[in-house]
């Protein structure tokens, strides 16, 4: 755990330089706008420590992969976002000498992420080894106006010296991805083009051929005076620069303005990407810094007005939870229904910036409450798109008739996980997608929703669980074997209870889906079933016989369900009992280790009480929590927010206030040692859940909004805003109670602790 971020509730502030936690500061002061997102790397040349990333939506190289033993049915590649053109480049000489801050003397440093108005700067006094001290102050961001647009305000101020400051704008397409598996590039040349104030580069990925295409232009003024360019420029294969210098003394401020425009060919036919590239950088450059900076502010102020959770008493619990809900939402805006949310977003390679069941299970709360309805629709059309994929995916797997297996980790509906314990075994995942249909209409109330998409889904993922059980006949039961259930620290298990549990939810739920559109629209269902050769009777009598045979785990004698058989088999310790040193076990412990042990790396069977706590009675919920909590490490970052929730639920307020806090800032303090890879960003709107869920004790039903809230010791008070069914709710809870207003004419009924307010 590290602690060198200042508290401040609404900036990220690096103080004094610390090269060693480089990478860790590049991913927690990145910046996006959900169609490209930067890491906080430097502008100029850096020779120490640094993860360079720039990424674009959508845009990836199917990357071969590398396995010990092939297995059938693994897929040939693993999809990944890219490390894209370096947009944000500007070298810098001092009259003739290279700035390079790993070789300077740094005085004063300061780097700041600004949450509120959704900009990166960086300030710092140093000297040269030949002794030049300078001023650098930089100002960048990632335009949430127009998602094409960066913009850099880049300025030097000689301190002890005379001489020329040239400037060095350029474009780096010539990049790699430090995770590529055989040190390969990924971008092929298409066009370059420079002059003296602009300049351009077009590259393709191999094999998936999408284009980029970046272009940049620039102003350079001197003590707020434009001054005239006339650049040098030089162009190569995927690389694009223009060289521009003046004469500067003693304090004179030197500003580079650079603007940015980049442009995918997933948003325009490549011949016009040049062309659409060069008339948005135009439009952008013409415009100006400030009043982008300006518009920049007011758009970050209009999306903390809908998703700010404010947080009295507490400076770090109030960063930490602004940062989580910042993170959130530059990386995903709904807009684009083929986008989807990477578990790193755009803040590192790690997990290939593909989709995982991460989204349907945590994500989708925090845009159903937070955006407009269409945010979270486009979450779940995303999967509808990939249905036909799901279905060739379980095809291969060896299952038929329409029957669907979502992919561990996708990005255009193609399983990229090849791990056998994971890619044929983690298969709990499709419970969740077909989850996060029944969560979107129960919150939104869009049923129509059921009939245009979600049937389809639900049936093939039907289809699915029906032909993964099997009967025993010791039994009599049906039971499910060889699955890896959330807790990926068991793999091949029996019976994992989650997994026998929502594989029987969704059954129900898809008989239940079909009555419904029976019951609206009966020539759409006809044409449903028509359309995936749907023989109801023989399907839906299997089904019920399912349900009404499934084989669950339990342990009679202490009154819980059974992670899987022979759970209780295990050596049982508690994770009291681990020495610290053995912490993380993922890093410490064998994998053979980590298996034969009984501890839970992440919710497993507490996931199924989070999903489902009305099917279970308050007894039972705590005597399950109270046996597997203390065996869980919480070694997936999606692990305290589900146990934050349901301590919540259950009045056990320190838990709850422990797993919150680990939630929240679990980047920010790199709890796990890893943020240097990137931000874990699918567990942010976890974090979200755990104010909310949590401490707010939000629950829809029937239409209706439930609060149970519980105010935790430190904190003065907390409130945030939700839509609800065209309405927007403030929320706020304080030591003299909760008081909820409805800011729309849409009357919601709400009931705090059970009593009807509104
Ligand atoms: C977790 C999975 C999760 C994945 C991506 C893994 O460590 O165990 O549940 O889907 O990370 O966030």
């Amino acid at each position: 755990m590290k602690n060198y971020i200042q508290h401040d509730p609404w900036c990220i502030i690096e103080e004094g330089f610390r090269p060693k936690y480089n990478r860790i500061s590049e991913s927690l002061c990145s910046i996006g706008n959900g169609r490209f997102g930067q890491r906080a790397n430097f502008e100029e040349f850096y020779s120490g420590d640094t993860l360079q990333g720039s990424y674009v939506a959508g845009v990836y190289y199917p990357d071969k992969t590398r396995v010990g033993w092939w297995k059938n049915g693994y897929p040939e590649y693993f999809a990944k976002v890219l490390n894209s053109t370096n947009w944000i480049g500007i070298n810098v000489e001092l009259d003739g000498e290279k700035l390079d801050l790993a070789r300077c003397e740094i005085e004063q440093f300061q780097r700041v992420l600004n949450m509120k108005e959704g900009f990166l700067q960086r300030t710092l006094t140093a000297k040269t080894t030949g002794g030049k001290r300078f001023r650098l102050d930089s100002i960048r961001f990632c335009s949430i106006v127009d998602d094409k647009i960066g913009a850099i305000r880049y300025a030097i101020t000689p301190l002890n010296f005379s001489g020329k400051i040239q400037f060095t704008p350029y474009l780096d397409a010539d990049v790699e991805n430090e995770d590529s598996n055989y040190e390969e590039k990924f971008w092929i040349p298409i066009e370059e083009k420079a002059n003296n104030q602009s300049a351009f580069v077009t590259v393709e990925t191999k094999k998936t051929a999408f284009q980029v295409c970046t272009g940049m232009s620039f102003d350079l003024f001197k003590n707020g005076e434009k001054q005239d360019l006339n650049s040098n420029t030089l162009q190569r294969d995927k690389y694009a620069e223009c060289v521009v210098e003046v004469n500067a003394k003693d304090e004179d401020e030197v500003v580079l303005y650079k603007y940015a425009a980049i442009i995918s060919s997933m948003n325009c036919e490549k011949d016009d990407l040049m062309q659409t590239c060069a008339s948005s950088l135009k439009q952008a450059h013409e415009k100006g810094f400030d009043p982008l900076k300006e518009e920049q502010k007011k758009a970050w102020a209009a999306k903390w007005e809908e998703s700010d959770i404010v947080i009295e008493g507490d400076v770090a619990a109030q960063q930490g939870i602004r940062f989580n809900i910042y993170h959130m939402n530059q990386t995903y805006t709904g807009e684009d229904e083929r986008l989807n949310i990477g578990p790193k977003g755009f803040t590192g390679e790690k997990y290939g910036g593909s989709t995982y069941w991460d989204t349907e299970a945590y994500c989708l709360p925090f845009y159903l409450s937070t955006a407009d309805q269409k945010v979270a629709r486009n979450l779940l059309v995303y999967r509808y798109k990939h249905l036909q994929k799901a279905i060739e995916n379980a095809e291969k797997l060896g299952f038929k008739d329409g029957a669907a297996l979502y992919p561990m980790v996708t990005i255009n509906g193609e399983e990229c996980h090849n791990e056998w314990e994971i890619t044929f075994e983690e298969i709990h995942r499709n419970g969740a997608i077909a989850f996060a249909i029944y969560n979107y209409i129960r919150y939104t109330g869009d049923k129509a929703y059921i009939g245009e998409y979600g049937l389809e889904v639900l049936l093939g993922i039907a289809r699915f669980w029906a032909q993964r059980v099997h009967f025993s006949a010791r039994k009599q039961q049906y039971v499910m074997h060889g699955v890896t259930g959330p807790n990926e620290y068991e793999n091949n298990v029996n019976n994992n209870w989650y997994t026998n549990y929502i594989a029987i939810w969704c059954l129900k739920y898809a008989l239940e889906a079909i009555q419904q559109v029976r019951s609206e629209d009966e020539s759409r269902l006809n044409a449903i079933f028509d359309k995936i050769k749907f023989y109801e009777h023989t399907e839906t009598n299997r089904w019920k016989d399912i349900i009404d045979k499934m084989f669950y785990p339990v342990d009679e004698e202490l009154g819980i369900f059974l992670q899987q058989d022979g759970f209780m088999d295990k050596e049982q310790i508690l994770v009291s009992d681990l020495p610290e040193e053995d912490r993380p076990l993922n890093q410490k412990w064998s994998w053979d280790r980590i298996l034969r042990s009984c501890f839970i790396k992440q919710a497993d069977v507490l996931q199924g009480f989070y999903f489902f706590e009305d099917h279970f009675d308050e007894a039972s919920h705590r005597r399950n929590f109270e046996f597997y909590e203390p065996r869980t490490v919480h070694e997936s970052s999606l692990s305290p927010c589900v146990h934050a929730i349901l301590a919540a639920k259950l009045g056990m307020e320190e838990k709850a206030y422990e797993m919150y806090l680990r939630t929240s800032r679990l980047d920010l303090d790199d709890y796990n040692n890893d943020t240097e890879d990137g931000l874990h960003i699918t567990s942010m709107a976890g974090t979200w859940m755990a104010v909310v869920q949590g401490f707010g004790g939000m629950r829809v039903k029937d239409g209706a909004l439930y609060f149970n809230p519980m105010l935790p010791k430190g904190w003065t008070s907390f409130s945030f805003r939700i839509r609800f069914r065209g309405a927007i709710l403030s929320v706020k809870v304080d030591k003299n109670g909760t008081t909820i207003d409805n800011h729309s004419d849409i009357q919601v009924p709400v009931y705090i602790n059970e009593e009807s307010i509104l």
